[in-house]
């Protein structure tokens, strides 16, 4: 069993993106910019946001963060995103989510120019993603075709099982693992409703699990030397911890990862290759690499 570190494996793409800024910046060129919107106190937005802003210093690039109380109106937010849409200086941008309930988050997302979408959440950028053309890939899915390339796990023509649907993880995960330049694997999405999950589970090469269900995974479900992909960060309260709570993963390690050939551990796997892959995202805008 090998295990999957990705806190390792983030900070290592962060070296690298960091010694390309370099060398664009060496060579006359501009410094990728990426600004946040942050509206509103949110505990967890907050601290995403702080965790962005930092990985931008660790890149080299250049961050902007724009703070709004959460009173601000749609209409006010949607002039911010106009603004952004037309600064020249900014390569790319996110609105953290959630917004406060009066704000629609899919006319926001939609009103953001998908060319500085770096959070790859513009159904324009969802919409190329599923054909297979160049566009920003949402951080979690691309962080995970990363960690499987970077640890060469074999994925053409195997069958992988996702579990859930959600548009952010479980959807474009399915179109991306399907597709002949990622995955090329057999795909089977499971979800709440599924019958035979356990079934589907057991014939899987590569489980990818992104349920949202505290050791819904167990050893029963995985065959001898499947890989294994956990997406699952379910708070769960836990006294021994400073903050009261410990993240927990969709799949029962402990009893799971014996079987595994690979298998991705909670806290340290697929969570700190996101905004990680964010960075990539910035990056790849500051280069135009994939819209003029
Ligand atoms: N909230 C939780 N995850 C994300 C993310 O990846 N992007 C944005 N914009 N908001 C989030």
């Amino acid at each position: 069993m090998e295990l999957i570190d990705g806190k390792a494996t983030a900070a290592k793409i962060k070296e690298e993106i960091a010694a390309e800024v370099e060398q664009i910046v060496a060579n006359g060129g501009k410094r990728p910019h990426l600004a946040a919107i942050l509206v509103g106190h949110d505990g967890g937005s907050e601290t995403y946001v702080k965790n962005k802003v930092l990985a931008c210093e660790k890149c080299g690039f250049k961050s902007t963060l724009l703070r709004f109380e959460d009173d601000i109106t749609e209409e006010q937010l949607l002039a911010e995103v106009d603004k952004l849409n037309k600064d020249a200086d900014v390569d790319g941008f996110i609105v953290q989510l959630p917004l406060p309930k009066h704000i629609s988050e899919q006319k926001v997302i939609e009103a953001i120019d998908y060319r500085k979408d770096v959070d790859g959440f513009h159904p324009i950028n969802v919409g190329r993603m599923a054909i297979g053309l160049p566009c920003y890939i949402s951080a979690t899915p691309k962080g995970i075709l990363e960690l499987l390339r970077r640890y060469n796990v074999p994925t053409s023509g195997k069958k992988c099982v996702i579990l859930g649907r959600s548009n952010i993880v479980g959807k474009p995960m399915a179109q991306l693992m399907m597709q002949k330049q990622y995955g090329d694997s057999t795909v089977t999405v499971c979800h709440s409703r599924s019958e035979n999950l356990k079934k589907e589970c057991l014939e899987a090469d590569i489980i990818i699990a992104a349920i949202g269900r505290p050791d819904f995974v167990t050893a029963d479900m995985v065959k001898e030397g499947a890989t294994v992909i956990d997406v699952g960060t379910t708070r769960v309260p836990d006294a021994t911890k400073k903050n009261g709570f410990r993240l927990n993963g969709d799949v029962k390690f402990d009893e799971v990862a014996p079987k595994c050939s690979f298998i991705t551990p909670v806290p340290g796997g697929v969570g700190p290759m996101t905004i990680c892959m964010l960075m990539m995202n910035t990056l790849s805008a500051g280069k135009k690499e994939f819209y003029k």
